[in-house]
């Protein structure tokens, strides 16, 4: 029994103020579960809608590249500056510090390489998903790819599956459900044409089938129509390395085009000064600096 003695009467009850009701501030996520909303919100930053993804997942396919020889010396100095950490779980479990606090956007998909076919993949276990204590599953989708369409589309739709899965069934389902969202990640074949009307066709079938949010490419013509059409925040890959300055104006022509952010890798990683790219992004992503403004802030930092 709790000591009573000076209890004090509750009296705060805010009367004159009507509980509220808050919308969520990412677009086609208001009707997802709590859990779902608490991760993109951790993943998100809620007060300016956007993110900055720090990709480091290329081992999985690619092996060692560059500037990803030693994570631990080139990619956890730059967490603490990212908004979200995606990566595998091979390297989250052997590099990565458990005392980091940023959430993790985990590669959950894995089975091919460069140096075969690319995206035959199987996913991982949404048990080993949630020991890392992963905020969302990325999965690759390969639209228009014969041999890896099929596979892939299925993958993304089993693992937002998982991402719902109950822990308990027969006790009330909205109480138990994972409620781990999933990063649609539009793959591009060789002989595919990196148009508008692809990555329009790749997000809103990555929409369609469950993702929370969705990963692709920016192009320069049209690319408001890819994001305007898909119906969840669309983040972009940075793609091949670009000089520092095109690096910027690509970030920046993509989120005033209605990208909610961005899931950079090489172009932070392997540029002079990675630290600097990062702040230098975050800059553009959050603060709206402008390409010229941020690549001051680059040299600044540099
Ligand atoms: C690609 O499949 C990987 O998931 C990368 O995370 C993604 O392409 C982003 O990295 P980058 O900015 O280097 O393209």
């Amino acid at each position: 029994m709790a000591d009573m003695d000076g209890f004090k009467e509750a009296s705060a009850y805010g009367f004159d103020q009507p509980q509220r009701n808050e919308a969520f501030f990412l677009k086609g996520n208001e009707n997802r579960g709590w859990g779902v909303k608490n991760r993109l919100a951790r993943i998100f930053n809620p007060k300016s809608g956007h993110t900055v993804m720090l990709a480091c997942d290329h081992g999985f396919i690619m092996g060692p590249t560059s500037g990803l020889e030693r994570v631990d010396l080139t990619i956890n100095p730059l967490i603490e500056y990212a908004d979200c950490l995606m990566c595998t779980r091979g390297i989250l479990r052997s590099v990565i510090p458990p005392t980091m606090s940023k959430p993790v956007c985990l590669r959950s998909d894995g089975g091919t390489t460069i140096l075969t076919d690319l995206n035959l993949n199987r996913v991982y276990d949404v048990e080993d998903v949630v020991r890392v204590n992963a905020s969302a599953m990325a999965v690759m989708v390969a639209c228009g790819d014969r041999a890896s369409e099929q596979i892939t589309t299925q993958n993304l739709v089993h693992t937002v599956d998982m991402g719902e899965k109950l822990g308990a069934p027969r006790c009330n389902p909205e109480l138990f459900s994972l409620g781990i969202p999933v990063l649609g990640v539009t793959a591009v074949g060789k002989d595919m044409a990196r148009d508008a009307r692809y990555f329009g066709l790749a997000t809103r079938v990555c929409a369609e089938n469950g993702a929370a949010f969705v990963k692709t490419y920016y192009v320069d013509e049209g690319f408001e129509k890819v994001v305007a059409q898909c119906p969840v925040p669309i983040v972009i890959a940075g793609g091949k390395k670009l000089p520092e300055d095109k690096a910027l104006e690509l970030a920046y022509k993509a989120i005033q085009a209605g990208a909610a952010g961005v899931d950079m890798g090489r172009n932070v990683f392997q540029s002079a000064k990675p630290l600097a790219m990062m702040k230098a992004i975050a800059g553009v992503v959050h603060q709206g600096l402008t390409p010229q403004d941020a690549f001051q802030l680059y040299n600044d930092e540099k």
